[in-house]
């Protein structure tokens, strides 16, 4: 089969390197004519999907994967057409930014062939499938169901285990007519060996995706309002987790310093804008939010001030082994550190010294280079868990994130520890630590 798939991102390579693996021709289409030049060379940009950088090279020279800037050429004799553009929301009012997607389809448009299917895999608000991007394909008199194909179909994929997750989970398909949908599942089904849930509709599919975000979103906000009522009253919320959890219709997730990466903390804006009475979504997103500042207020706190304090920030992606910093809760803590007066070091063992100043952070790093009367570590990230609070002179404050850390540790090491949802535990003097 012909496959196209419709830009190379962190989704969109490793997804047509996987179809491209099972024997299919691919044509990857993107306007970046950097990526496009890269992947033609076999070379992967993205690194942390294991196999990808090896495989890439073997698909290139075989054939079987190929790039390309020009998307209605790409498209030409595609059977098969994956769109995985990405949508994100204006930082401001939170409004989808669809000219990306408008341009892709517009150029699908231009070039597919008679009988082709495309499918729709980036997440987009319900009704945008068949109300937005439909009439764009249908113009010119091509009809849906007669002349090509359409259907939504979410990747409910995590970076860094797309494949497995391709093999793993379920299919969620929705048709903008049946046929459409029947085709859909049945390429899904046959390629990846995973049941397949073929919905009644396009937005069906589009609202499932939506659903399974707001889930996560809202409970991430619930673990952290628990998780700030167990810290005010000194209760440690990572013993109360798993207790909980024993209780099997308990569900309780993990608490942190908010929600980041372009998924959970922008779906829930696809369905505020047109969900009345909403309440409890739009408070997810104003609780995720408010994590920042709420550690932000705690080190505060803690220093008796932030002006001119060094605070170095440990853990700038939004999530560990993923070269990723779109929504980064680590970008609106600088930024709040920065207002209240604070001088924001950042570092990761993903982002280069470059990447890190470019962020309006100061490169670096926890070993001693850069005196700081606080640290935070972000999440429970493999790389910080060696993370000694001796190194860093001055160090007075660390606020563990991830609940990375233990709290006797930091105190022994002279600096007082703050968790989410775990009670604060004040530095101890030498003499109390080897007592
Ligand atoms: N990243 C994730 O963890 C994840 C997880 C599940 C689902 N998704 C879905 O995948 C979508 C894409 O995410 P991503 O992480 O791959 O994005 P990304 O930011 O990594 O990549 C976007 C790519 O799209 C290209 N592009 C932009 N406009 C284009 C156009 N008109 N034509 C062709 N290419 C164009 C860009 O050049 C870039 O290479 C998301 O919006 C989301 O719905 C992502």
């Amino acid at each position: 089969m012909n496959i196209s798939v419709i830009a190379l991102g962190k989704m969109g390579l490793p997804v047509a390197a996987i179809w491209a693996a099972k024997g299919h021709q691919v044509t990857g289409c993107d306007i970046n004519p950097h990526l496009v030049a890269l992947t033609n060379q076999g070379i992967s940009h993205i690194t942390h999907e294991p196999g990808l950088a090896e495989r890439l090279p073997e698909l290139v020279r075989a054939g079987r994967l190929r790039a390309t800037t020009d998307t209605a050429t790409g498209v030409a004799d595609a059977d098969l057409i994956i769109v995985l553009v990405p949508l994100d929301v204006d930082p401001v009012d939170h409004r989808p930014d669809f000219h990306g997607m408008d341009a892709a389809f517009s150029a699908i448009a231009t070039g597919m062939k008679p009988g082709a299917l495309v499918v729709l895999e980036t997440t987009v608000p319900v009704g945008t499938t068949r109300g937005r991007f439909l009439p764009v394909l249908e113009a010119g008199g091509r009809r849906v169901g007669v002349d090509f194909y359409m259907a939504f179909s979410p990747e409910r994929l995590q970076s860094s285990r797309i494949e497995r997750d391709l093999h793993t989970y379920p299919r969620v398909v929705g048709g903008i007519e049946p046929h459409s949908g029947e085709m859909a599942a049945t390429f899904y089904g046959e390629n990846f060996d995973v049941p397949v849930f073929n919905l009644a509709s396009a937005e069906a599919a589009e609202f499932c995706k939506l659903a399974e975000s707001v889930y996560r979103d809202v409970n991430i906000a619930l673990a952290n309002e628990l998780a700030l009522y167990a810290g005010a009253h000194g209760i440690d919320f990572q013993q109360i987790i798993p207790a909980a959890n024993s209780q099997p219709q308990s569900h309780l997730h993990k608490p942190g310093l908010g929600v980041g990466g372009h998924c959970i903390p922008v779906y829930p804006y696809f369905m505020l804008h047109d969900a009345e009475g909403a309440a409890l979504t739009a408070q997810a997103r104003a609780t995720n939010d408010g994590m920042q500042r709420a550690g932000v207020d705690r080190i505060e706190e803690s220093l008796g001030g932030l002006q001119d304090a060094r605070v170095l920030l440990c853990g700038v992606t939004y999530r560990p082994g993923v070269k990723e910093v779109s929504h980064s809760p680590m970008l609106d803590m600088a930024r709040e550190l920065r207002t209240r007066g604070a001088v924001v070091g950042g570092h990761d063992p993903l982002l280069t010294t470059e990447e890190i100043a470019a962020l309006g952070m100061i490169p670096a790093a926890p070993d001693g280079s850069w005196p700081a009367d606080a640290a935070v570590i972000h999440t429970n990230d493999p790389y910080y868990r060696t993370f000694d609070p001796r190194a860093i002179p001055g160090l007075r404050v660390v606020l563990d994130g991830g609940a990375a850390l233990d709290p006797a540790l930091v105190a022994d090491a002279g600096a007082t520890y703050l968790g989410i949802g775990r009670p604060a535990v004040p530095a101890r003097t030498t003499q109390e630590a080897t007592r």
